[in-house]
């Protein structure tokens, strides 16, 4: 996979990048993937001195006037209004508008209330508010600009373990689906709405566990954006993204398998239930055979 320009109409030098999340992992390896690619990138995140020094080598790049570094918490309204109007005074539009801002806090289903609170206010309101504040301008752009949503596997398949995140992926799967449908109904079509759904990457939330280096089945936050990038090129809704250790077609069937849960009427996570075990291993074995 390489970065190219490739005269993509919205990834493209000197249109506009906004990042939320940006100081740490993917949404940092996308500032910096996007700066080779010659756009003018705004990072928004809580980590100030991080994203301070992501800045200065963003402009070192781009340099002074095509950075804009804007510390914000995308869980408070008047913080994303905020980076809405600092972006918009300065360049006047947004085409690629990466909600990727993130947390991993856990919370079963009876436990870690707060953290429940806290997971939904920055994955799920997190994007809420930025959508809520910047898709009416963005409506308003003569050019054509793309809205990334960071979901996740663990919002479609559901396994167990951290129940408080699948449900706040899982929303943003619905919301994005959503905003993909009311995109699609407006006059020009302008905007398109992606749902990016990372496999696993080595980052500060998967190396969170003290790991030093990258794990063999993990890729890099570079690649992950690479594929992410092709993917949004070729106009891909669901960017459901491979890693080492999980190859598409493993991911295709588990999601297929996950669906008919519901349509054949199985026990919820049927794939972790004792008495579908076998059968599940082997639609996985008759499945990639058949996909091989
Ligand atoms: N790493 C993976 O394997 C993986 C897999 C699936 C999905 N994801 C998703 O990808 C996204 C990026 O995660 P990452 O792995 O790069 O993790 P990361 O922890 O390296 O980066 C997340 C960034 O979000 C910032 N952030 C947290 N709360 C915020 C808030 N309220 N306002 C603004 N910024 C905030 C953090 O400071 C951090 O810099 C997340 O949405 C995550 O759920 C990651």
């Amino acid at each position: 996979m390489t970065v190219a320009d490739e005269l993509h109409p919205v990834i493209h030098e000197g249109r506009v990048a906004v990042i939320t999340g940006a100081a740490s992992g993917i949404g940092k390896a996308a500032a910096l993937t996007f700066a080779k690619l010659g756009l003018k990138i705004a990072i928004a995140d809580l980590e100030e001195a991080k994203l301070a020094e992501l800045g200065k080598q963003l402009v070192g790049q781009l340099g002074e006037a095509n950075v804009l570094v804007v510390p914000t918490d995308v869980s408070k309204i008047d913080q994303v209004v905020r980076l809405k109007d600092r972006v918009y005074e300065a360049w006047g539009e947004v085409s690629v508008l990466m909600n990727n801002a993130g947390i991993g806090a856990k919370g079963t289903s009876w436990g870690g209330l707060d953290n429940w609170h806290k997971i939904f206010e920055v994955n799920l309101f997190g994007i809420v508010n930025v959508q809520q504040t910047f898709v009416p301008s963005m409506l308003h752009q003569e050019n054509q600009a793309v809205i990334i949503n960071t979901g996740s596997k663990q919002g479609i398949t559901n396994p167990p373990g951290n129940a408080a995140y699948n449900a706040s992926k899982a929303a943003v799967k619905s919301l994005t689906e959503g905003l993909a449908h009311e995109l699609r109904e407006q006059p020009d079509q302008n905007v398109t709405a992606h749902l990016f759904i990372p496999g696993w990457t080595f980052t500060g939330l998967t190396g969170a566990d003290g790991l030093k280096a990258k794990p063999p089945g993990a890729w890099s936050a570079e690649e992950t954006v690479l594929y992410m990038l092709d993917r949004v090129r070729l106009g891909d809704f669901y960017i459901l993204v491979p890693d080492n250790e999980t190859k598409k077609e493993v991911d295709q069937l588990r999601v297929m398998w996950g669906a008919a849960d519901v349509a054949e009427g199985r026990p919820a996570l049927s794939r972790w239930h004792p008495n579908y075990k076998a059968l599940f291993e082997e639609y996985m074995r008759e499945g990639l055979s058949q996909l091989e």
